[in-house]
């Protein structure tokens, strides 16, 4: 059914032996996955659907990052196992993944088998290497949790501006300091106060690789300049500070096997898990890791966001190289999802999570417009709903998709026609950038190569506008009722008709073809249409002849103003609050908290009030700036609210018992009753009241907004 009118290109196939092997980053088994996320596995996966069309013997391989005390904590919030945890996890995010229409080769887990033994043969290469020495140090303890604490579980003053509440490596102002720096460091996960105790810890010298890893960023070209420059600006200008690689029990990860009652450090066995997911494919194949990791044909391309430049281009290559492993051949790095200009933001409702957008849009608007600013460079990326909605309706609906929809039916009855017809050039010139449009797929430059693509579309919508089917549908079926129109003349019609169908649907498939990376999606529904597979890149080159024409199926609908709404609006009612982050809390019913009715039953419902009656209390957001206990007041604490700008006001408060450490309230925004006339107590005068909840005694919790309140918002 084709006809090779056209030379086929060489594309690189996989005769030479060569292989790709490419990885996104291991998304945390902690939390689902978010359109942040996406604009890595977006942008992966369209590159090695690429090269898979273009006949390279192309993997991609994931897997989830599932080790660490993160997990350990999320775990036991939800009252499950470490395994459980990460197996209900790993669910969710394979069904986002797979809903998106990214395919993976395989997804592992870091949890593997595969993955610890690939742990224990790169640990005896840094061994051999002489790279692990072991130290004493000191850190920070949590006697309740009865463990040492990460950074980011540890919360205090910030020993340089004194703002409160700033984790434990560095504050919003800008400051980066040792959590030991902080100023009355606590757990952010007891509270309690937090002690300084002594362990041993193994370390690996990377400064002892610095020649090797200045030759590799300097003769390789694995990394984009802007890398190059800044690892040798912020790091390799100095000395490169040993790697701490391991952690006391207990530890949610591989135990050391010389260093019994330690573990290796989540980041150790993170990028491992890439290894650890091929060897888990190369089983069901018939192959080994090695046959990728040791083999010179092999290239290795990461893609990774900017944040976590540092493993994958210093520890990573110095761990590989120690091994005799393949180095990368392409680090990828890309910069961060920003929406409207702004980082996603929940109070916005714009920290969207996969799900609430599968909820209400179509993936294939998202793969289109990510793919549409994606560079190739490391700059941040912006979506805007506005422009997804704009870019979306305008080139896929009104120039791709209309092409088929404004032909198809034209040659439904027919067929194709058996020849190609004369279409002045159109299929050959768009088959003729077939080159240009691959190479600026093979850098990731993917809003180029839309745009090339783009082109081919207007041209061939104003062959369609030129030639008109309809109108030559009119005429046929004038001359079929035309007892005296001759034979000739009503074949001549319609065969003009299917010519013109032909052509429209040639040309349509070409785009459909070079845009089957960023839409596959709509490469199969052209396939299902013309009845024939799209195999290979190639198949741009030979236009389709005599093939049965389906009836035309909707392709895609225009984004619609109101699922972008709804998808908003979702995101704002389904977010994890601060305090469950780390877990996975989308989907759990009210059911499943099991709340008593004791509160209710203690303390019946109020009279119902009109919204008037409320609205005369002015509640305001207000952040606790000052704290202590008044010495001789049983239960009282004074505290200082800032309303924002310069208003400040002093609020005696009935919470001591609840608060024996009211230091720790300093820097907690509250809600705070600001027009209640003021009371002159013993101790100085109460200027409102913060709201907080319980019977009384130790049971008094304040309360306290969401995150993005800021103090002096009323609340309504
Ligand atoms: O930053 C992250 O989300 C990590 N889980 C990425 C790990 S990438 C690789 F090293 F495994
Ligand atoms: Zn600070």
């Amino acid at each position: 059914m084709r006809a090779a009118f056209f030379h086929a290109t060489l594309c690189g196939g996989s005769m030479s032996g060569r292989k790709i092997l490419v990885t996104s980053a291991l998304p945390y088994a902690n939390g689902a996955i978010h359109i942040g996320h996406l604009v890595e596995y977006i942008q992966t996966d369209v590159w090695v659907r690429f090269q898979k069309l273009r006949g390279e013997n192309c993997r991609y391989f994931c897997a989830d990052d599932t080790h660490g005390a993160a997990i350990t904590i999320s775990a036991k919030k939800k009252g499950v196992s470490e395994e459980e945890f990460i197996a209900e996890v790993r669910e969710q995010h394979l069904a986002d993944f797979s809903d998106f229409g990214i395919q993976f080769d395989n997804y592992g887990s870091t949890n593997s088998p595969e993955t610890r033994h690939y742990c224990e043969e790169f640990w005896k290469a840094l061994r051999k290497a002489d790279l692990v020495v072991e130290r004493e140090i000191e850190q920070l303890y949590d006697p309740t949790e009865g463990r040492f604490l990460a950074d980011r579980f540890i919360k205090g003053t910030c020993p340089k501006c004194g703002k409160p509440d700033q984790y434990g490596d560095s504050c919003e102002c800008g400051a980066v300091y040792a959590p030991t720096d902080l100023i009355n460091p606590r757990s952010a996960l007891s509270g309690a106060t937090l002690e300084l105790r002594k362990s041993r810890h193994l370390f690996v010298e990377i400064e002892k690789a610095r020649d090797f890893l200045v030759h590799w960023i300097d003769a390789s070209d694995a990394l984009q300049p802007e890398v190059a420059n800044y690892l040798k600006g912020q790091f390799l200008s100095n000395d490169l500070f040993p790697w701490d690689i391991s952690r006391p029990a207990p530890y949610f990860g591989f135990e050391i096997p010389d260093f019994p009652g330690n573990y290796w450090y989540v980041w150790y066995d993170a990028p491992i898990g890439y290894v650890g997911s091929c060897a888990q494919w190369c089983k069901e194949h018939g192959q080994t890791a090695e046959d990728w990791w040791l083999d010179k044909n092999t290239d290795i391309h990461h893609f990774i966001g900017k944040d976590i430049t540092y493993f994958h281009t210093l520890f990573w290559p110095t761990t590989l190289n120690a091994a005799g492993f393949n180095l990368p051949k392409k680090v990828h790095i890309h910069g961060f999802l920003t929406v409207d200009g702004e980082k996603m933001s929940k109070s916005k409702g714009t920290f969207i999570l996969a799900r609430s957008y599968l909820n209400h849009l179509d993936p294939s608007y998202l793969r289109y417009f990510f793919s549409s600013k994606t560079t190739g460079r490391v700059d941040d990326l912006d979506l805007n709903l506005e422009e997804l909605e704009l870019k979306v309706n305008a080139d896929l609906v009104g120039v791709v998709v209309n092409l088929a929809s404004r032909t198809a039916k034209f040659a439904h009855e027919t067929g194709l026609s058996a020849e190609y017809p004369d279409d002045g050039g159109l299929f050959q010139e768009a088959a003729s950038k077939s080159e240009e449009i691959a190479a600026a797929y093979e850098v990731c430059d993917y809003g180029k190569a839309i745009r090339t693509i783009l082109e081919c579309g207007y041209r061939a919508n104003q062959y369609v506008e030129k030639m008109a089917p309809w109108t030559i549908k009119k005429e046929l079926t004038k001359l079929q009722k035309d007892a005296n129109a001759s034979p000739e003349a009503i074949e001549a019609t319609r065969r003009r008709l299917q010519d013109a169908a032909t052509v429209g649907l040639n040309l349509f498939r070409q785009i459909a073809i070079y845009l089957a990376p960023i839409l596959p999606d709509l490469a199969q529904k052209t396939e299902a249409l013309l009845n024939t597979k799209i195999n290979d890149w190639n198949d741009v080159q030979t236009p389709l002849v005599g093939a049965p024409v389906s009836e035309y199926v909707h392709m895609m609908a225009r984004v619609s103003r109101d699922g972008i709404n709804a998808m908003i609006e979702e995101s704002k009612d389904t977010l994890p609050s601060e305090n469950n982050e780390q877990g996975t809390t989308d989907g759990q019913g009210a059911g499943q908290w099991n709340d008593s009715a004791q509160p209710l039953l203690d303390e019946p419902l109020a009279d119902t009030i009109t919204i008037d009656d409320f609205m005369k209390v002015d509640l305001r957001v207000g952040r606790i700036i000052e704290a202590e206990q008044v010495k001789e007041a049983r239960k009282l604490l004074r505290l200082k609210l800032s309303l924002g700008g310069t208003e400040t006001r002093q609020v005696f408060a009935g919470i001591k018992a609840a608060y024996p450490e009211p230091e720790k309230l300093i820097g907690r925004l509250v809600v705070f009753v600001a027009n209640l006339q003021p009371r002159q107590m013993k101790f100085g005068l109460s200027e409102g009241m913060i709201v907080a909840a319980g019977p009384g005694g130790p049971d008094v919790f304040v309360t306290s907004p969401d995150e993005g309140a800021v103090p002096g918002m009323r609340l309504h």
